[in-house]
């Protein structure tokens, strides 16, 4: 097994070496190999997402993902900005399955936006098709309008679009997902304005006939953002298009109160797949040894799980971060009176302690 390490930008170099010990504590047989992304490879090699890159991402197993982007490449031209790195990973290694759970640790609960008695137990999972819908349709690009408001006028334009198997394989992720959950999908679209999400609706429901013990409901994209801070908890697993996706996983993260937590997985159509962490690079914190590692441990807990075959190692992360919560230990993100304000490494100390038997509070000197 191969798992390329791809740490990034910003508090992305932080946080994927605390999930690289961990997962080296557990004694697993893996080869692994780091290359830059994003802006570090733009500055290394003058491209965010350079052939040898793309190529150790392809080579590998699975791909472990820290976080890319920085304002300070916000001038550069489109195709050079460190984000594109991602789009492409996403191209290429033809990750067109998004899994973004949104989980309300029960020790978080009063860290949402939203009244606790919303949110406590709140267990979500979003599965966003990542590589079609206005993200990569073609055509696209600037011009001038020859017909519209105001023909003669420079316009840019971008193509929304959908085929039956793009739409038809992520609804049987989504349906089969939920199989394993509450048995309850929402297909969120907008047919009522899109003939794209019009399309969407029916080739949702074709697919829903070959799962008839789990329940299908449609919802349009605005009261489904709604219904999220409304009453997240009617929610099991909901599928929708790549744009859609990007927003209202945004949402329901926050919602949880701990973005800093939440794991993320992209997958193909044969289980191979890049795990990230459901924030980004935060500049604004970068190198400051305060970011939260744990939502980037809990994705090599999935990674393990979905494409490297090693489910009891994944269990195993995963009861550790909740012995290190139940401990009452924070990172400033998720901190609150009463708890104990760690750093990013003391958080990777305190999970690779749990993780080998040793007393969680020992190891820690930071105090709050
Ligand atoms: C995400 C991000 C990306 C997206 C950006 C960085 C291109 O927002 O993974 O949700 O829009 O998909
Ligand atoms: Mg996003």
């Amino acid at each position: 097994m191969k798992i390329a390490i791809l740490p990034g930008d910003g508090i992305g170099t932080e946080i994927v070496e605390q999930a690289v010990r961990v997962l080296n504590v557990l004694d697993l047989r893996f080869e692994s190999e780091t290359a830059l992304v994003g802006g570090a490879a733009y500055e290394a090699h003058g491209h965010p997402l350079p052939e040898s890159t793309l190529n150790l991402a392809k080579a590998a197993d699975a791909v472990l993902f820290g976080a890319v982007g920085d304002w300070k490449y916000d001038k550069l031209e489109r195709a050079l900005r460190p984000e594109q790195a991602i789009l492409g990973l996403r191209k290429h290694l033809g990750l067109f399955a998004n899994f973004r759970p949104a989980l309300c640790y029960e020790q978080l609960t009063h860290a949402s936006s939203l009244k606790p008695e919303l949110v406590a137990g709140l267990d979500i999972l979003i599965i966003r098709e990542l590589t079609g819908d206005i993200y990569f349709g073609q055509p696209r690009g600037r011009r001038t309008a020859v017909d519209g408001h105001f023909p003669g006028a420079e316009e840019a334009f971008d193509t929304m679009r959908y085929s039956r198997p793009e739409i038809e394989r992520i609804a049987h992720v989504a349906f089969q997902a939920a199989r394993k959950r509450h048995k309850k999908v929402t297909s969120v679209d907008k047919a009522n304005v899109l003939e794209t999400f019009q399309f969407w609706k029916d080739v949702v429901t074709e697919v829903h006939a070959q799962y008839p013990d789990v329940e299908l409901e449609h919802m349009y994209v605005d009261n489904a953002a709604m219904q999220l801070v409304r009453a997240p908890k009617k929610f099991d697993v909901v599928v929708t298009g790549n744009m859609f996706g990007d927003i209202l996983s945004d949402e329901a993260a926050m919602l949880t109160g701990s973005i800093g937590m939440l794991p993320s997985a992209s997958l193909d159509k044969n289980g191979k797949g890049l795990y990230e962490p459901s924030h980004g690079s935060a500049p604004d914190i970068a190198g400051k040894g305060v970011a939260n590692p744990l939502a980037t441990i809990l994705s090599a807990a999935m990674m393990l799980r979905f494409s490297l075959n090693q489910g009891a190692a994944a269990d195993r992360i995963e009861s550790a971060v909740q012995a290190v919560l139940a401990a009452g230990l924070r990172t400033a993100d998720i901190w609150s009176e009463g708890t104990q304000r760690v750093g990013t490494r003391e958080m990777g100390d305190a999970v690779v302690a749990s993780l080998a038997g040793k007393a969680i509070g020992k190891t820690i000197t930071t105090k709050s």
